[in-house]
């Protein structure tokens, strides 16, 4: 019989991730991917990465974090498909269920609204109980305003495709670390609230 290997996880106590993407040309669904090999990576199991355009909701109950990447798109706006099926996300139960959330957008282009979307589904989602983990220093970012900005940090990860795409490797693998350090932080109180 094979041990244990440290990065085996108890499934009934999770992570059970599940990277959601909304995304116009592509940019976004890249990164998704590469947010959920480095989660497989670290956890040694299987995550699925999934465009949300065609995700029946009902899989959701099998997952218990929620990893969910968009871009911004028309100035502040969201992507089309997310405006689609915002509404029924955000009228889901998701108590006992954490929250992170990565956003693709152009810093240089749009520097007065960069990453804007990440505070639409943030704030959208936070009558579903769902507890949002992942935040991200804004430092080493360039850019003038953004609505997904609280304090020193983003409410999730930032990357810029358009502009500095040969960060988003380290950038998607230290912020998927982080994700996983502050899900285990806050995943226990979390379930033992949603009891
Ligand atoms: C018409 C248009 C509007 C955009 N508006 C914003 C914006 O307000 N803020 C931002 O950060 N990026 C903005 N972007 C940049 C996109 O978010 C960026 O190119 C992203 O990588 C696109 O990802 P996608 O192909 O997954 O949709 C805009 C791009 C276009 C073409």
């Amino acid at each position: 019989m094979n041990a244990p290997r440290p990065n085996d996880h108890d499934q009934a106590s999770g992570p059970r991730p599940i990277v959601l993407y909304a995304t116009m040309f592509g940019a976004t669904e890249l990164v998704a991917e590469q947010v959920a090999l480095a989660l497989q990576r670290e956890l040694g199991t299987t995550v699925p990465c999934r465009d949300l355009a065609y995700l029946d909701l009902g899989v959701l109950a099998d997952h218990d974090l929620l990893v969910v990447g968009l871009s911004t798109w028309n100035i502040g706006q969201l992507p089309s498909d997310m405006e689609l099926r915002l509404p029924e996300l955000a009228a889901l139960d998701l108590n006992g269920k954490l929250l992170a959330l990565f956003g693709t957008g152009d810093a240089v282009g749009y520097p007065d609204t960069y990453l804007d979307a990440l505070e639409i589904v943030n704030d959208a989602l936070i009558p579903t109980g769902v507890e949002r983990i992942g935040a991200w220093p804004v430092a080493g970012y360039s850019f003038v305003e953004s609505r997904a900005q609280r304090g020193d940090m983003f409410l999730g990860l930032g990357v810029d495709e358009d502009n500095e795409p040969e960060l988003t490797e380290e950038r998607v693998n230290a912020w998927t670390r982080k994700v996983l350090a502050d899900y285990a932080e806050t995943a226990p109180r979390v379930r033992l609230l949603a009891v």
